[in-house]
């Protein structure tokens, strides 16, 4: 199953101003260009992660993959980074700064699985691993756990070979729970969020990665490894 989260973008779809300089009228053009770009990387990964889980799935009759979400990073998102790091919003720096345009989350059956994905990228001679940021052998301040790659896409154009780069996140079911949970109660519910919310996160995190490698242990057969 994928799920995407954004479509592709027009000319007609970003808001330029009616007085505007020569300058925004080309940043609009160059983020077209940037959005059309991204999403081509985007689909040569997320084809790449459906091969690898459809051979895998072949040859051991288990699906390491449980489903992709991906999407485009919007404009506005973008631009606000860009800002927020001290940048000046142009396309030049959305090259040179930005390595989240294109995201893909892959959301694994188990946490082997996601060595598994990991070991079978690193070792590829397609897609070179940027940078590497294991949040499950050390998890965030928050109790985040994911195993995040920048990985270099190549993508065939009209003038060429490009490489643009892509974040894979690789996370569990039950890692992806909690993130999606924490998120929503961190920064979208109007309640405030206490330190104390914050902790009780953090055991569920615990909790969740206990579970984990359980589920793996009755996946493989082994014996219960219970703490009593
Ligand atoms: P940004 O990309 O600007 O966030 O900075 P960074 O590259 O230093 O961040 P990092 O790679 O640690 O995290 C990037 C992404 O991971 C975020 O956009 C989230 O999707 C996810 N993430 C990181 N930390 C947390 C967290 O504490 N909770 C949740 N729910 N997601 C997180
Ligand atoms: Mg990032």
């Amino acid at each position: 199953m994928m799920i995407e989260k954004s479509g592709s973008i027009r000319l007609k779809d970003i808001p330029i101003p009616s007085g505007a300089t020569p300058e925004q009228r080309e940043l609009a053009q160059g983020m077209v260009r940037v959005n059309h770009l991204y999403r081509s990387a985007l689909k040569v990964a997320v084809t790449q992660m459906e091969i690898l889980d459809e051979e895998f799935a072949s040859l051991y009759d288990h699906s390491p993959i449980h489903h992709i979400e991906y999407r485009i990073k919007t404009l506005e998102s973008i631009s606000d980074k860009l800002r927020r790091r001290g940048y000046d919003v142009t396309i030049d720096n959305i090259y040179a700064y930005i390595q989240d345009v294109a995201g893909i989350r892959v959301i694994c059956n188990y946490l082997d699985d996601i060595y598994y994905l990991r070991s079978l990228l690193t070792r590829s001679e397609s897609f070179k691993v940027l940078r590497e940021v294991d949040y499950i052998q050390q998890p965030k301040e928050s109790g985040y756990r994911s195993l995040h790659l920048i990985i270099d896409v190549p993508i065939v154009i009209s003038e060429g070979t490009l490489h643009l780069p892509v974040e894979i996140q690789l996370r569990t079911i039950a890692m992806d729970m909690w993130a999606s949970l924490e998120h929503e109660l961190r920064y979208k519910s109007d309640r405030n969020f206490s330190d104390s919310d914050a902790a009780r996160l953090r055991l569920c995190s615990e909790a969740i990665s206990e579970i984990d490698r359980e589920m793996q242990d009755i996946y493989q057969g082994k014996e219960p490894s219970y703490h009593e």
